[in-house]
């Protein structure tokens, strides 16, 4: 496993991003006499090595490139992708509200093209697990490849296996649903998540939503949660500083839900609870 933390110095084994005057991204893994041809011209990596991060280099032709170490978020938008894959905004916040952090356990399905695997894969560190299943071959091939080129496949079991019989797993922290018809496998995810573990899914259209809502509530989730991360950005340009003319409008709704013993109890999320009285009026 290579350490993708911080340090000051490019080395051996890091990952790379290399961003040329045009706005072109190059991720590479730094190797000794290895180069990296783009349009611009060749880079060698004997002469990246043990420069500063932020550097500017420049190829044989003389064109410039910024040296840098890639975010997670930069190594999110390198998955190759053939699935719809998850977007930063939304797993930024699925990562923070789910309590995905070191040494967790999670699981997820599908695979898809790995994204979502390599946030989660990064956040659980190397004492944590992810167990990411996928029904489809292709799929899970490229998700494995995409994983090991950020560094991060050993942190995470593949299983070509259809959820619908269950998960193997039992007692897993945290358990996310990213594929068609979430809610025929909800009773599967109770039984996996351990007692108080975190439920997410993401689901691009509202009616879908409301049948997940169903089936949550009919196994008996609680503190439910439906929400969707809306993301502007603004042009950086003092004296024209405005929002961008274009944004992506719509991602996916993110719906959470915990696992917890509710008998004759009913638990709703602090975000939730704020909206009751709207709620009341609405009859
Ligand atoms: C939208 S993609 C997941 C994208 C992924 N989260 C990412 O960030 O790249 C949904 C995936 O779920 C898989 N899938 C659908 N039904 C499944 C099932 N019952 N069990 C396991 N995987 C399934 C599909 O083959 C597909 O690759």
């Amino acid at each position: 496993m290579t350490d993708i933390l911080p340090n000051s110095l490019a080395q051996v084994a890091d990952l790379a991003l290399l961003i040329s005057a045009q706005n072109k991204r190059f991720l590479v893994r730094l190797a000794p006499d290895a180069r990296l041809e783009t349009h611009r011209g060749i880079l060698y990596h004997n002469d990246l090595i043990g420069l500063p991060w932020g550097s500017r280099v420049q190829s044989h032709l003389g064109s410039p490139f910024v040296l840098l170490q890639p975010s997670l978020s930069d190594l999110l938008l390198e998955t190759r992708r053939n699935t719809q894959i998850m977007y930063p905004k939304d797993i930024g916040f699925i990562l923070v509200t789910m309590g995905i952090g070191p040494g967790l356990h999670v699981v997820e399905a599908g695979t898809g093209s790995g994204a979502f695997t390599g946030a989660l894969a990064y956040m659980v560190g190397p004492q944590g697990h992810v167990t990411s299943y996928e029904v489809r071959p292709e799929m899970q091939r490229l998700a494995q490849k995409n994983l090991e080129r950020i560094g991060l496949s050993d942190r995470v079991t593949f299983k070509l296996q259809d959820i619908l019989p269950g998960f193997d797993e039992r007692n897993v922290d945290a358990l996310f649903l990213d594929l068609p018809g979430p809610e025929d496998y909800i009773a599967q995810a109770r039984q996996a998540l351990k007692p108080g573990g975190f439920f997410g899914s993401l689901l691009p259209t509202a009616n879908q939503v409301s049948r997940l809502l169903i089936a949550l509530k009919r196994e008996n989730f609680a503190f439910i949660d439906v929400c969707e991360i809306m993301l502007r950005y603004y042009k950086p340009v003092p004296e024209r500083f405005r929002p961008t003319d274009r944004m992506v409008a719509h991602t996916g709704f993110l719906i959470f839900a915990r696992a917890v013993a509710l008998e004759d109890l009913e638990l709703s999320s602090p975000a939730a609870e704020e909206d009751a009285g709207e709620e009341n009026a609405d009859g």
